[in-house]
């Protein structure tokens, strides 16, 4: 069985519908903090099948105790965490403590129960800005722009670093472009919680009429239109990169890092040409000043991916904006409707 920490999330539970798809037991853990239960009975009708739900938080050393006494896990596919760049930068504390500090006590426990095989949710951003694009897994780790990206970047080194002491340990890391779309049904996609701070869901919440324009942040970049560029995922191709990255988490494998992208990048408004293309929506916007912390430009050579896992993304640039658009409209209010 594998365990999804933060399984009812956007990645996650795109996540488990993939794995239960190709024939895996799936149990998740999530406290909820950024997701609804209300994403379990569709995940049901999705695929047809039970998922044991534990609602728990990772830094709960008793409640993950008990999981793994219950269900026999054989790896982790480790998503729960905190995200918001600009909270991380208000609260550093909690993202150290709840990402950092969640993650310690999970592979403790996972140790002590003889589990010794994870699957690593980290991010382009450990990148920084980098100096030559497409980035490899070989380009050197930059310098982060703020905590929530040090998270990312430490958890990368005390995973590699508890792997090399202990081989018995196999440790995928996997590097995520920009994850945006949804599941074709359109019944479960990312769910934000008040006003969103990336690009797809604020342009879908302009689309369905919940937000007034889109602040295009900064068009005098070094970009060929001056807006930033960026590797956008469709997040199922995403989801089905974990399914093929299990197969590193067999004995001896080690440490294996991949990148997960297109290899494609698309500027800001690229993007909004081809949403309002798919879509039929206009999505008026203005011009602002750079968000701080943003780079120009990042996107992904991802063929270490394809060579190794033989994985890469299927779906382009229409699918993945006519499946966040699906999402939306069908759930104006997410999971709260
Ligand atoms: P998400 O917020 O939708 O999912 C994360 C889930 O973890 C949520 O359901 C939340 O309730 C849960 N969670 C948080 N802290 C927890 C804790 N202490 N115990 C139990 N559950 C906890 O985010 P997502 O977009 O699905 O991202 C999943 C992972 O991928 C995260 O680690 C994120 O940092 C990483 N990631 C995301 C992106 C992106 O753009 N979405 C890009 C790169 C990496
Ligand atoms: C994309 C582009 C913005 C919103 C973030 C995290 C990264 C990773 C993915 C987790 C940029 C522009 C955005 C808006 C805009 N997450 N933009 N108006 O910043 O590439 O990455 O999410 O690991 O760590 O930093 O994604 O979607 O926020 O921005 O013009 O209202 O859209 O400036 O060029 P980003 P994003």
């Amino acid at each position: 069985m594998i365990l999804v920490t933060g399984g009812t999330g956007y990645i996650g539970s795109h996540t488990v519908v993939e794995l239960q798809n190709a024939g895996y037991e799936v149990a998740v853990i999530d406290n909820l903090s950024n997701s609804s239960e209300a994403v379990l009975p569709r995940l049901r009708a999705i695929t047809g099948k039970e998922i044991p739900f534990y609602k728990a938080d990772i830094r709960d050393r008793a409640a993950l105790e008990e999981i793994f006494t219950k269900e026999k896990i054989d790896s982790v596919i480790h998503f729960a965490g905190l995200k918001a760049v600009g909270e991380s930068v208000q609260k550093p504390w909690e993202y150290y403590e709840n990402n950092i500090g969640g993650t310690l006590t999970l592979v403790d426990v996972m140790r002590k129960h003889g589990c010794k095989n994870i699957i690593f949710s980290s991010s382009s951003t450990v990148y920084g800005d980098p100096a030559v694009i497409p980035v490899t897994e070989e380009t050197p780790k930059g310098t982060c722009t703020n905590p929530y990206g040090w998270t990312k970047s430490m958890l990368e080194q005390i995973l590699s670093d508890i792997q090399r002491a202990d081989p018995e340990w196999n440790v995928v890391l996997l590097r995520y472009f920009n994850p945006i779309g949804a599941h074709k049904s359109g019944t479960i996609g990312e769910n934000p919680d008040g006003i969103p701070n990336n690009l797809m869901p604020y342009i879908t919440q302009v689309a369905v009429g919940k937000l007034p324009q889109l602040s295009v942040f900064g068009n005098d970049y070094d970009t060929p239109d001056g807006t930033g560029v960026r590797d956008y995922i469709h997040v199922v191709d995403l989801a089905v990169g974990h399914v093929k990255a299990l197969k590193k988490l067999e004995p001896g494998s080690g440490l294996n890092i991949y990148n997960l992208g297109t290899g494609v990048g698309y500027s800001v408004l690229e993007i909004v040409k081809n949403f309002e293309e798919a879509s039929g929506q206009k999505i008026p916007y203005v011009i602002k000043g750079r968000r701080p912390g943003d780079i120009a430009m990042n996107y992904a050579n991802a063929d270490k991916a394809a060579r190794e896992l033989g994985w890469k993304a299927e779906n382009g640039i229409r699918e993945m904006c006519e499946d966040s658009w699906r999402w939306q409209s069908q759930n104006p209010n997410g999971y709260n409707a």
